[in-house]
């Protein structure tokens, strides 16, 4: 699988731009500010529906601007795909091949992708949000019912929350409540143990690999873990439960609380990955480095788990993060980059040589510098 070709009209900073992609490495640099980060941007939104710095589609649209737009030609093998993202203010609107996109699985199909970010020390040192936001975009690309099973949730959620919030606090009315929200309770409960399920089958098949990485990447023979920590179930691997009746409890149980705070506090977005190192809480105990070893971990074992999956590689997306990493992390890199036929973008404000020069690959050179 290969981008081609990217147009981006008042995208954040970019009036209007194209750029024409190798099937292996483009740097592209330019100062602070340029778009760098921007660009891989809109190809995250071209990729996954999403971008994966904001969630707010205003944000996007270039300031003064009333619409943008984002086009993508994506070769596999012998056909070309053409992906569009439109995006107004409360609207995003996306066609794949002239047609509207249904489902964020097809786009998911046509081109999975990874990006590093300087930004990924987040996944350890932020909050859960930052963690579950990891996991859903991993999960999404390896299993692709699950992007559309978490799409189902999220809407069933903003309901649920819509009817909790209505009536904030008056538990005068807590049987008629419990009433309104039966249907959408039905649906909880369903894409919550799909969810469940999918998170539990990655994260099995995850922790071998990613361990494996960081002992690779650290050199060192620390034990990293990563467990899944359900909001529903003690145990969300065992199959024996009555997953079903188990969340009709808890929800039951819960709703004095949901009314009180006016939203939902258990389900799948109140679940929780641990991150742990020799045992202790990784967020907690890491050093700084260590923390960033086990943030490139994570995404080489995504990688890794999307190519085993899918026997497809996918595009990777270097957010200027050559700079932050040491000599160990760097090689670990180089050598992803230089082993398999990935599509490479990667982005720096100048070109970053040590690792181009121990890549020692031919590249492609785009300078955004008085691009905008
Ligand atoms: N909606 C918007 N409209 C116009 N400009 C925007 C909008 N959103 C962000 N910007 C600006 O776009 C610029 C590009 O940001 P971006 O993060 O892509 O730069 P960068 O080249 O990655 O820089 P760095 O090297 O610092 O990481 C920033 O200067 C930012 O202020
Ligand atoms: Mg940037």
């Amino acid at each position: 699988m290969q981008l081609s070709e990217i147009k981006v009209s008042n995208f954040r900073n970019h009036k209007q731009i194209a750029i024409s992609f190798t099937d292996r490495i483009t740097v592209l640099t330019g100062e602070n500010g340029a778009g760098k980060t921007s660009l891989l941007e809109a190809i995250s939104i071209l990729g996954s529906a999403r971008s994966f710095r904001s969630g707010k589609i205003v944000d996007l649209i270039k300031h003064g601007t009333e619409r943008s737009v984002i086009e993508g030609l994506v070769r596999c093998e012998l056909y070309e795909n053409s992906i569009r993202a439109e995006l107004k203010p409360t609207r995003k609107a996306m066609t794949l091949n002239g047609k509207k996109l249904h489902q964020v699985r097809d786009l998911m199909h046509v081109m999975p992708f990874v990006i590093f970010s300087p930004a990924d020390h987040r996944i350890v040192e932020g909050d859960a949000s930052d963690r579950r936001l990891f996991l859903n975009k991993a999960v999404s690309q390896w299993d692709f019912n699950y992007a559309d099973d978490l799409r189902g949730f999220q809407r069933v959620l903003l309901q649920r929350n819509r009817i909790l919030k209505e009536n904030k606090g008056n538990f005068g009315v807590l049987h008629q409540v419990s009433k309104s929200l039966s249907p959408w309770d039905e649906q909880f409960i369903h894409y919550s143990i799909a969810l469940t399920k999918s998170r539990t089958r990655y994260l099995q098949e995850f922790e071998n690999v990613y361990v494996v990485c960081y002992k690779t990447l650290a050199n060192k023979s620390n034990l990293v873990g990563i467990k899944y920590i359900s909001s529903l179930f003690e145990n969300p691997g065992k199959d024996t439960e009555n997953k079903e009746e188990i969340i009709k409890e808890k929800l039951q149980e819960s709703l004095k609380e949901d009314m009180l705070r006016g939203s939902t506090n258990i389900g799948p977005h109140r679940d929780e990955i641990s991150l742990t190192i020799d045992g202790n809480q990784a967020k907690f105990y890491s050093s700084q480095g260590e923390k960033k070893t086990i943030a490139l971990a994570l995404r080489l074992a995504e990688v890794d788990l999307i190519q085993r999956q899918h026997k497809k590689a996918p595009m990777l997306l270097v957010d200027d993060v050559s700079s932050e990493l040491d000599c160990n992390r760097r090689q670990a890199l180089i050598g992803l980059l230089r082993e398999g036929d990935s599509q490479v973008l990667i982005t720096a404000t100048e070109l970053p040589m040590d690792l181009l020069d121990g890549m020692d690959l031919p590249f492609d050179h785009f300078d955004l510098t008085g691009e905008i």
